[in-house]
C-alpha cells in the first residue's frame, strides 16, 4: 500500500490555500495560530463525514417531521500536546460538545523516541468515536506510542488527523495501527536526519506559540 493509499488527503482549494500560506517562513505566529485553527474546522469537517445518523421526530413552527441527529456518545478529540491543542481549537469550534483528553509526549533529541509526561483522557473511551490530533506526522514515533496508549486506555474506535505528514510517518503509522485511517492535507517529500518534514512548515509548537 502507497503512501497516498494510507491516508486520506484533504486537498480542498481552501485548505491547500491556507496550508501554504502557513508555510512561509514569514508568516507570523499570530497569523499561524489562525491559519491552523481555520484548517482545522475545514480537516473535522472531512474526518466526521461518516459519523452515524438516527431519525428523530422534532417540531419545526410548520410542522411535525422526522429529522436526523448524530447517532451515539460524544466524540472524543485527544490532542497530543503541544502542537496538537492548535489543531484541537479548530476541531471544537465545529464539535463543541466533543470530549477531549490530552496526552504529553515530548521527543527525545538523540534518539527521536516519545516519552510520555501527561495523560487524562475521558473514561469510557470504548463507547466513543475518538479523533486523535497533532499537526506534524513526522517519524511516527509520537504518534504510533499516542495510539498504543490510547487503545490501552480502552479506545477501539480510533482516527488520525494530521496537518503535514512524512511518507515515513504515514508509512511507520498505518503499519503498526493498519485499523487507524489517517486523515491530512497534505504528504510532503520526506524526513530531514533532525525528523523535520521538509519543505513541511519548521516546528509546529515553536511556529504557533512563539517559542523561537
Ligand atoms: N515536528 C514539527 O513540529 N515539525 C516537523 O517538521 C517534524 C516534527
Amino acid at each position: 500500500m502507497g503512501t497516498q493509499d494510507a491516508a486520506t488527503v484533504v486537498d480542498h482549494p481552501l485548505v491547500q490555500h491556507k496550508l501554504t500560506l502557513m508555510r512561509r517562513k514569514d508568516t507570523s505566529t499570530a497569523e499561524f495560530r489562525e491559519l491552523l485553527k481555520e484548517i482545522s474546522l475545514l480537516l473535522a469537517y472531512e474526518v466526521t463525514r461518516d459519523l452515524k445518523l438516527t431519525e428523530v421526530e422534532i417540531e419545526t413552527p410548520l410542522a411535525v417531521m422526522r429529522a436526523p441527529r448524530l447517532e451515539g456518545k460524544k466524540l472524543v478529540l485527544i490532542s497530543i500536546l503541544r502542537a496538537g491543542n492548535g489543531l484541537l481549537e479548530g476541531m471544537l469550534d465545529l464539535i463543541p460538545s466533543a470530549r477531549v483528553g490530552h496526552i504529553g509526549l515530548y521527543r527525545d533529541p538523540e534518539t527521536l523516541e516519545p516519552v510520555e509526561y501527561y495523560f487524562k483522557v475521558p473514561e469510557d473511551l470504548g463507547d466513543r468515536e475518538v479523533i486523535v490530533v497533532d499537526p506534524m506526522l513526522a517519524t511516527g514515533n509520537s504518534a504510533m506510542a499516542a495510539l498504543e496508549r490510547i487503545k490501552r486506555a480502552g479506545a477501539t474506535n480510533v482516527k488520525y488527523v494530521c496537518l503535514l505528514a512524512a511518507p515515513e510517518g504515514i508509512e511507520a503509522l498505518a503499519g503498526a495501527h493498519p485499523d487507524v485511517p489517517i486523515y491530512t492535507a497534505a504528504i510532503d517529500r520526506k524526513l530531514n536526519g533532525h525528523g523535520y518534514i521538509v519543505p513541511g512548515l519548521g516546528d509546529a509548537g515553536d511556529r504557533l506559540y512563539g517559542t523561537k
